[in-house]
């Protein structure tokens, strides 16, 4: 089969895949996540690919989906499961139905339980097996749409079935491999010795699991295509410059300092230490108070807040209302600390 794959996986073990037609140069991103955005451009651009399509295997609850995002920027069209609950999807698939990408095609097969849409995709000698099957283990059943008995019919009566020398290609892999079989899923992985509807079944509702972290963030953004906390102060980055910390000690301890600092956290902590000759006002303040307080737009201001995050939305709001020498302090009052620079008590 004439075809570039590429696996991209991420710290967190998320895996996705992009595959590409050598002959027609169309790709499809596979479980695309949004850490990964620039390297799978950067990819494409390097294997000579044009994006033809986006797939998710399922609802992901534990990490934040590309796919709305790569959509939109690319103009490609995302495809999921008939069920699934997200309304920006493009191309809705169902069980037997296929996807062909140039010459290559992926073939649907419905597996329910992890999630209501999970579903698997076979292409030529693969399996992209979503979270429904991963290396030694299975998707989770204790999440949103989740079924353990739906998930035994999926892997029992479905993709354990299909041929054995299919090579697994999961959504997250927990060690350094790459991939696995189903036969050796089959043989090895523990979770499919209880081949008892009744002790799978069991088995699956006495995990006992931690909740995945971002687990409403994840479902939010992925379901309803919002943006996540990250992106927002990435895309706010975008419109700010910085200033570094010794830089605005010098500044401040200058003869004359020609900047107006302004600590964005909450008053408490605002009261028990701020930067020397910083004024207070919250982050949900600033659009109210700015033409009190900030009567000159001319005007060099600095914006910190507690760890260098929230400080980089206000910026971006302050230079949206006009004021083009808004700069974010490099890192938050906490650095500021560390470096045993001087703080300020207030009442
Ligand atoms: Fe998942």
């Amino acid at each position: 089969m004439d075809m570039i794959f590429r696996q991209i996986r991420t710290k967190q073990g998320c895996q996705s895949y992009m595959i590409g037609c050598k002959e027609t140069c169309a790709a499809i991103i596979i479980d695309p996540e949004i850490s990964q955005m620039e390297h799978y451009q950067g990819l494409a651009t390097q294997d000579g690919l044009v994006l033809h399509y986006l797939l998710d295997t399922h609802t992901h609850a534990d990490h934040f989906s590309a796919s709305k995002v790569l959509a939109t920027k690319m103009d490609v069209p995302l495809i999921m499961h008939n069920s699934s609950p997200a309304p920006f999807v493009d191309i809705r698939v169902g069980d037997g139905e296929m996807v062909i990408v140039g010459q290559l095609r992926f073939r649907i097969l419905h597996t329910p339980g992890h999630t209501a849409d999970s579903m698997c995709v076979i292409m030529d000698d693969r399996v992209f097996t979503g979270d429904t099957l991963l290396i030694g283990g299975t998707g989770r059943t204790d999440l949103p749409t989740g079924d353990p008995e739906q998930l035994y019919d999926s892997l029992f009566n479905g993709l354990l079935k299909l041929n054995p020398d299919l090579i697994v290609y999961p959504a997250h892999i927990y060690s350094e491999r790459s991939h696995s079989t189903l036969e050796e899923e089959i043989a090895n992985n523990p979770r499919l010795q209880k081949t008892h509807r009744d002790e799978f079944v069991e088995q699956m509702r006495t995990l006992d699991l931690k909740m995945p972290t971002h687990l409403t963030e994840a479902l939010r953004t992925n379901l309803c295509g919002g943006k996540n906390v990250s992106q927002l102060i990435a895309e706010a980055a975008k419109k700010v410059s910085f200033m570094a910390q010794d830089e605005v000690l010098r500044r401040i301890q200058s003869p004359h300092p020609d900047m107006l600092l302004i600590d964005v956290r909450d008053k408490e902590a605002y009261d028990q230490a701020h930067i020397p000759s910083a004024i207070h006002i919250p982050r949900g303040q600033i659009e109210l108070r700015v033409n009190d307080m900030l009567p000159d737009p001319t005007k060099r201001i600095l914006v910190y807040c507690e760890c260098g995050k929230i400080s980089i939305l206000a910026t971006a709001t302050l230079k949206e209302m006009g004021f083009r020498r808004a700069v974010a302090l490099d890192l938050g009052i906490c650095s500021w600390k560390e470096n045993d620079y001087p703080v300020e008590k207030s009442g």
